[in-house]
């Protein structure tokens, strides 16, 4: 290796890398990664009716509740020291336009409301903010053909956008966190808060999020598969170069962005490293999705590996790559010290 004044000369002998790892207490010292509860955020699910936990097959632990059962779920939550919740409404009705998601009295404006009341500033709410689980094409906004077949059409969907997150704005979220990469989805947000008085409410861009295999069990869940086709028409292409990754980032910082998010998190640990590099002050988060979740207890159920070792190094990969803020099907299990 080359001399260089971060690593000063010597080779064994006199240098012996495990004197660093033989003795606990100097190991523990001498770590500098580590995963806490504050730092991670917590998805979870909410539909209508009352009394209601259907768990999801694909993803073992996690439910759909009803907003009593959320209520009672945040209740919990709330004592154990978790950065946040991000919440997911799954409407009785899905129409053309979503437009559930764009109502006061919607369901995620209803657990909104009914989470904030329960918790008041004690647990941080972050909505999602996206049209596949309002529409029932299952796409992440309006349609139209206008390019010569049916897709998102992207402006129309920025007017609907900026109503959402009114309606998230005014039920009381801490953070919004759009997902449904439409250009331009930013600055439509940032303007709409502004213009409404919420100048001071920030927003979490889904920055570089890909089109991914890794998001299916998260599609049962929030019963938002496309009906036709797919979303690579707005989500980044994993074969793109990597760094239109920072295109995303910068674009979406312009418009007004106050955190960024690379998704998923396992297979693009290479873009959470470049990015945080490139924007070192700018608070970056991963999303550890549903994939990589459903991946890992499959695996644990049949005993082939240590879900709670497998899980600590793969958070703790996360940070090491630059990350500071992780979205984790985990949190709750980490926070509760039971994996
Ligand atoms: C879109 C959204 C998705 C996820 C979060 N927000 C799905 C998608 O883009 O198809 C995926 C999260 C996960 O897989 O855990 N509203």
């Amino acid at each position: 290796m080359q001399q260089n004044a971060d690593f000063p000369a010597g080779k064994f002998p006199v240098v012996r890398m495990r004197r660093l790892r033989y003795n606990p207490l100097v190991r523990n010292l001498v770590q500098e990664t580590v995963v806490t509860p504050d730092k991670l955020i917590y998805p979870l699910f909410v539909r209508p009716g009352q009394g209601i936990r259907t768990p999801i097959g694909s993803m073992p632990g996690v439910c759909q509740l009803s907003i009593d059962e959320l209520v009672r779920e945040v209740n919990i939550l709330k004592d154990l020291g978790l950065g946040g919740i991000l919440l997911f409404g799954i409407p009785e009705e899905k129409d053309a336009c979503g437009s559930d998601a764009t109502k006061d009295n919607g369901i995620i404006a209803q657990a909104v409301r009914a989470v904030k009341d329960a918790v008041q500033d004690k647990l941080m709410v972050v909505t999602d903010l996206c049209f596949c689980e309002y529409t029932d094409h299952g796409h992440c906004g309006i349609l139209n053909d206008h390019t010569g077949h049916v897709d998102v059409d992207n402006d129309a969907t920025l007017r609907i956008i900026a109503e959402q997150a009114l309606v998230h704005a005014r039920a009381g979220a801490d953070l919004i966190a759009p997902s449904g990469m439409i250009d331009g989805m930013i600055g439509a947000i940032r303007s709409a808060l502004d213009q409404n008085r919420f100048e001071h409410l920030p927003v979490l861009s889904y920055a570089a999020k890909y089109a991914s295999g890794f998001y299916g069990p998260f599609r049962e869940a929030a019963e938002s598969t496309p009906q036709f086709g797919d979303r690579r028409s707005y989500q980044m292409d994993p074969a793109a170069v990597a760094e239109q990754a920072l295109r995303e980032v910068e674009l979406d910082l312009a418009e007004g962005a106050d955190m960024v998010m690379v998704k998923p998190a396992m297979a693009y640990l290479d873009v959470i490293r470049m990015v945080h590099e490139h924007f070192p002050g700018v608070p970056l988060a991963a999303y550890n999705v549903s994939g990589e979740y459903s991946m890992v207890k499959a695996a644990a159920e049949r005993g082939w590996i240590d879900e709670s070792r497998v899980v600590r190094e793969t958070l703790t990969a996360i940070r090491r790559a630059g990350a500071g803020i992780i979205i984790t099907y985990w949190a709750k299990d980490i926070a509760q010290n039971i994996i």
